[in-house]
């Protein structure tokens, strides 16, 4: 999930850990790769340990008579939260000065063999995407590209897209999602939405409905994987998901 901020790529990446998991695509590992993490409080969980805590505590810390490696993967085990039907991973916050080499080589390392064991992995990343490179992903099935419903934030996810070329990464479908579009679509952007859509490799995913639903679910607080089947947001949504995965 990718787009810049605010547009809904964490509420969207909670739909879609919701999807997979009442189809029963499963395991899906979740990984909240965004520095302000909140990926958890949308659905519920608590974190303790990100991979940025361990990271760090690598910097400086010796294994007592255990191959480093080793000893990291333990600590990231350690910081997987299980969920029913899916895990969740946090990223945490991005390194502090200081050489961070070998405990990112080991974390490249470690994340490639744990993506091997889901059937699903989902990133909630950030608009730079700072951390796919880090997570050593060679393929992105799908990258959902979200967008707020205005001119400028259809032309911005279609730059986004365009950045992953710079990522030594192959990415099969790159799909837009134009977010919290109200009731009737103004042809003003449904115009740039068919601009864009000829002029890059974007396909089109769907617009979501600004929803009362989220709304008030997060005022609640209230986990977003509850939403009920029949909530319009959570319809659309699995439709779009459908086309893709
Ligand atoms: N379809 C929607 N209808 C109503 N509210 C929405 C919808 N999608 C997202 N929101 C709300 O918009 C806000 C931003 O959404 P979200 O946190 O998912 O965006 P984000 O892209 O992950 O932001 P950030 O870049 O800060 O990580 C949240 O308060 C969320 O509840
Ligand atoms: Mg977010």
């Amino acid at each position: 999930m990718a787009g810049k901020g605010g547009t809904g790529k964490t509420t969207l990446s909670a739909l879609l850990i919701k999807y997979l998991v009442e189809k029963g695509l499963t395991p899906v590992l979740a990984v909240d790769a965004d520095a302000n993490e909140n990926l958890n409080e949308l659905i519920g969980l608590s974190v303790e340990t990100s991979l940025g805590d361990i990271r760090e505590r690598m910097k400086t810390e010796t294994p007592p008579g255990m191959a480093k490696r080793d000893y990291m993967e333990m600590y990231i085990n350690r910081a997987i939260i299980e969920a029913s039907g899916f895990d969740l991973l946090v990223m945490g916050q991005p390194e502090g000065p200081g050489c961070y080499c070998m405990a990112n080589t080991i974390l490249a390392q470690v994340m490639e063999g744990l993506a091997r064991s889901y059937r699903y992995l989902i990133v909630d990343n950030e608009a730079g995407m700072e951390h796919l490179s880090r997570l050593n992903l060679r393929k992105i099935h799908t990258l959902f590209v979200v967008s707020d419903p205005s001119i400028r934030g259809i032309v911005t996810a279609a730059r986004i897209a365009d950045l992953t070329k710079a990522l030594k990464v192959e990415v099969r479908n790159k799909v837009l999602i134009v977010n919290r579009v109200p009731k009737d679509l103004p042809a003003a952007l449904e115009d740039q939405i068919q601009e864009v859509i000829q002029k890059t490799d974007l396909l089109f995913g769907g617009c979501v409905p600004a929803s009362d639903d989220i709304f008030q679910s997060e005022l609640r607080q209230e986990s977003l994987l509850k939403l009920p089947a029949n909530t319009d947001v959570v319809q659309v949504t699995k439709r779009i998901f459908d086309k893709f995965l």
